[in-house]
């Protein structure tokens, strides 16, 4: 439970917030780099951080995001002529660059005199990941970009989506650090495979056996929970830890890291894995970007083709980025599925987790939750994010951005004697006690190919 005030403070993000100040010091992916397919191609509209701004990518590949609004009359370069490393104006042909400088000023006398003292707000972006990312902040704090692996490994190993979401940021992010929901949320109500298979991929689902973790996950719906801080306030490790066959434990484990990032649980060795970047359209929205990669090969077709069209953490998408199944049609939920195999009744893993975060309400009141022990990683993270937020309204910079290295960690499951520790588990399943990859992509394309994850 939170005050209405932390509840405030958490929530709302524009530039004279101490949350906002705080997302302000991190980059944060704001578009697919695939929504400006080429130099001069149509500017794209970008709300982030209650900011209205415009994206485009000049004739020398370069993206240029800047205030949407023209200095001169406040016309929107939306509707800007993309043309010879600028963005024009079409009212009066006031031309900016890349990087917000003018540099033409045709309806103007003495326009070439009067230019350098025009500027437009432009913030600098960087493509990583096959996502364009951008730093609001002061430029005297501008970090490194974080180096997670989705963005490190070969673009064929991975998939990357975004998806709106129409609550508050912090929604999206906290029902992520929440390792109880998946026996409920996620899972059918009986160890049936076909109605598994039907929620996570609809009609097209074949198998030929219960993936004994998903037995774990019905058969153990209360998980212990466990957490460990990460160095350097970089967020922390929440686990949920379920019995499993014989003395044996079923670790699930995810990587939460500042400010909104998670790497999600499910994946064992040699799978493919997850991870979502939450990030606020205003107060009231989200983008959520959805990352999947394997650090060993390059993703199939079918795997795209899958994806593609709604699975794991990728919602069914309309061409707007808002998922199919969404808040004007109920998420098309489906009471009779819900009666006898599934507690959702809603198709997809996503999807479910949209549908939740959004059924919260715009704004989520915390001061009228009741909090228990398997919210214990909610709870810590919420403490992070606010005594941050208030430290920096106090003048102490985060420390989080910058070690962009420790982004570089992995998250998974594991199954291991009852006995262990959370921190024996993670030396056992990743190498390191923090998941982190060490040397790993530090050499380039050839490590990148290295199997296997080094003992740090
Ligand atoms: S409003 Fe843009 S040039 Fe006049
Ligand atoms: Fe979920």
């Amino acid at each position: 439970m939170l005050t209405p005030e932390d509840n405030r403070l958490l929530t709302r993000v524009g530039p004279d917030t101490p949350m906002g100040r705080l997302f302000r010091r991190f980059w944060l992916p704001v578009l697919l780099a695939s929504e400006l397919p080429e130099p001069d191609c149509p500017p794209v509209r970008v709300r982030i951080l209650c900011e209205d701004l415009v994206a485009f990518r000049d004739s020398s590949g370069r993206v240029g995001l800047l205030d949407e609004h023209c200095p001169h009359r406040r016309a929107s370069l939306f509707l800007g002529r993309n043309e010879e490393d600028g963005i024009r104006c079409v009212f009066h042909g006031w031309k900016f660059d890349a990087t917000g400088r003018c540099v033409d000023l045709p309806s103007v006398e003495n326009g070439a005199a009067l230019k350098n003292r025009v500027r437009i707000a432009a913030y600098p972006t960087r493509e990583f990941g096959g996502y364009v990312w951008c730093y609001m902040g002061p430029p005297e704090h501008q970090p490194e970009l974080p180096r997670m692996e989705f963005g490190l490994v070969a673009p064929q190993r991975r998939f990357i989506t975004k998806r709106r979401q129409f609550a508050n940021w912090a929604q999206a992010a906290e029902g992520i650090l929440d390792p109880t929901h998946f026996s409920y949320l996620h899972i059918p109500i009986s160890r049936n495979r076909d109605a598994w298979g039907k929620m996570m991929y609809g009609a097209n689902f074949s198998t030929t056996e219960v993936d004994p973790r998903l037995r774990w996950v019905v058969e153990d719906g209360c998980p212990s929970i466990h957490v460990r801080p990460l160095p350097n306030d970089l967020g922390m490790t929440v686990a949920g830890k379920r019995r499993a066959d014989g003395d044996d434990a079923y670790w699930r484990i995810i990587q939460f890291l500042m400010p909104s990032t998670s790497l999600a649980p499910g994946s064992s060795e040699g799978e493919n894995y997850h991870g979502q970047t939450v990030v606020p359209i205003d107060d009231e929205n989200a983008w959520v970007f959805s990352y999947t990669w394997n650090p060993e090969r390059e993703l199939t077709e079918q795997e795209r083709k899958q994806l593609g069209s709604g699975s794991a953490v990728h919602p069914a998408l309309d061409d707007q980025f808002t998922p199919k199944r969404n808040r004007a049609n109920d998420y098309l939920i489906d009471r009779e599925l819900q009666k006898t195999q599934t507690y959702s009744g809603i198709v997809g893993i996503g999807e479910q987790d949209t549908a939740i975060n959004e059924s919260q309400g715009v704004i989520y009141d915390r001061s009228k939750e009741f909090l228990v022990a398997s919210d214990a990683g909610i709870a810590r993270m919420r403490k992070l994010w606010l005594e941050t937020a208030r430290k920096l309204a106090d003048g102490i910079e985060p420390v989080a951005p910058s070690h962009p290295d420790g982004y570089k960690v992995r998250s998974g499951n594991a199954v291991c004697p009852g006995s262990m520790t959370l921190e024996e588990v993670m030396v056992r399943r990743f190498g390191h006690v923090h998941g982190h990859l060490g040397s790993m992509y530090d050499g380039g394309a050839q490590q990148e190919r290295a199997a296997g994850v080094p003992v740090a």
